[in-house]
């Protein structure tokens, strides 16, 4: 392996509250990254030596050094941009293309509603909408290099940032500004601020919830099933693509590559030695304040 991200699954498969768990004992954290192949059995014409790949589907086991599998198991990359990408390409950029696409058929000029937008996800969402002329309204928590964070998002984009104690919830008229009631919300965090979202989106709006971050509820009043008539609904990428969707998410990945390799798809991420994974893990878990996403370069 090459490299591989710190993802908020693997600390909750770690933490046994995920719903899929490796089997144990022997199982190796991990489940997405880049590889390049070190060798191959008799029967493999498919791949040779020194190509990258990643496993696709992802699958668990990418921090460790050498991993056999299969060779279907691998999908060949180009080895033509920075390795951290294609490390870090299937899970959190796949999502955002996924949930763009798949629950509102949106138009150019229609506009969005997200939190948790300093996500790796949230910032894909923001610079895969912009390409298709949607506009995005985006909500980060309060903390410190809260306004830097929200330069750094219009800066890929964003239309509209708003730190969560800036949401005037009887104005969100005058908080819209010009922009289009949004029809779709991107849910990544939960508690207060999912109702947020609920309470910018429009009429007859889908809110699709794809993360916890803050480990707290979804609440959601009587009010915005009735006369809102919002739908509430759930994303998850392992479902999407145990239901053969192997092909299609690797044609997407390669769309995706093909973006940053364009210079359209960016993300912030840290690079961090292998030898020092204590910390890029005690970052991941959040104990030195926001972190970027950590990326363990092997
Ligand atoms: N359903 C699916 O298929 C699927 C697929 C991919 C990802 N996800 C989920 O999507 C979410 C984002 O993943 P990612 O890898 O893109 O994230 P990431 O890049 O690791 O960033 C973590 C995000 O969570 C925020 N955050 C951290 N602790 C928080 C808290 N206590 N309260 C509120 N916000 C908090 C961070 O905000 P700051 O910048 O302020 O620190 C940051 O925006 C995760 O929940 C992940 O599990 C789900």
């Amino acid at each position: 392996m090459l490299a591989a991200p710190i993802n908020p699954s693997d600390l909750n498969r770690i933490e046994g509250v995920y719903p899929v768990r490796p089997p144990l004992p022997g199982a190796v954290a991990g489940y997405e990254g880049l590889g390049q192949v070190h060798a191959l059995g008799p029967a493999v014409d498919s791949l040779s030596v020194g190509d990258w790949v990643i496993p696709s589907p992802p699958s668990f086991g990418t921090w460790q050094t050498y991993i056999v599998k299969p060779a279907t198991a691998w999908h060949r990359v180009r080895a033509d941009v920075p390795p951290y990408y294609p490390a870090t390409i299937t899970i959190n950029p796949l999502t955002a293309l996924r949930m763009l696409r798949d629950f509102v058929n949106l138009t150019p000029g229609d506009s969005l509603v997200q939190n948790g937008a300093t996500s790796i996800v949230g910032q894909c969402v923001i610079q895969l909408a912009k390409l298709h002329g949607l506009h995005t309204i985006n909500i980060i928590r309060d903390r410190p290099g809260s306004e830097e964070a929200k330069d750094k998002l219009k800066q890929l984009g964003a239309d509209q940032v708003f730190t969560e104690s800036q949401i005037d919830i009887k104005n969100i008229k005058t908080l819209l500004g010009a922009l289009p009631e949004p029809t779709l919300g991107l849910n990544c965090v939960g508690g207060n601020v999912a109702s947020v979202i609920l309470k910018i989106l429009r009429q007859g709006g889908t809110m699709v919830t794809y993360g916890g971050m803050s480990k707290k509820p979804v609440t959601v009043s009587t009010s915005s099933f009735i006369f809102k008539d919002l739908s509430l609904k759930g994303f998850w990428l392992q479902k999407w693509m145990s239901s053969d969707k192997a092909e299609e998410s690797r044609k997407m990945i390669d769309y995706l590559l093909d973006l940053v390799r364009k210079g359209e798809l960016k993300y912030e991420m840290e690079l961090t030695p292998f030898s020092d994974f204590r910390l890029a893990l005690d970052k991941a878990l959040g104990k030195h304040g926001s972190q970027p996403k950590q990326v363990l370069m092997f």
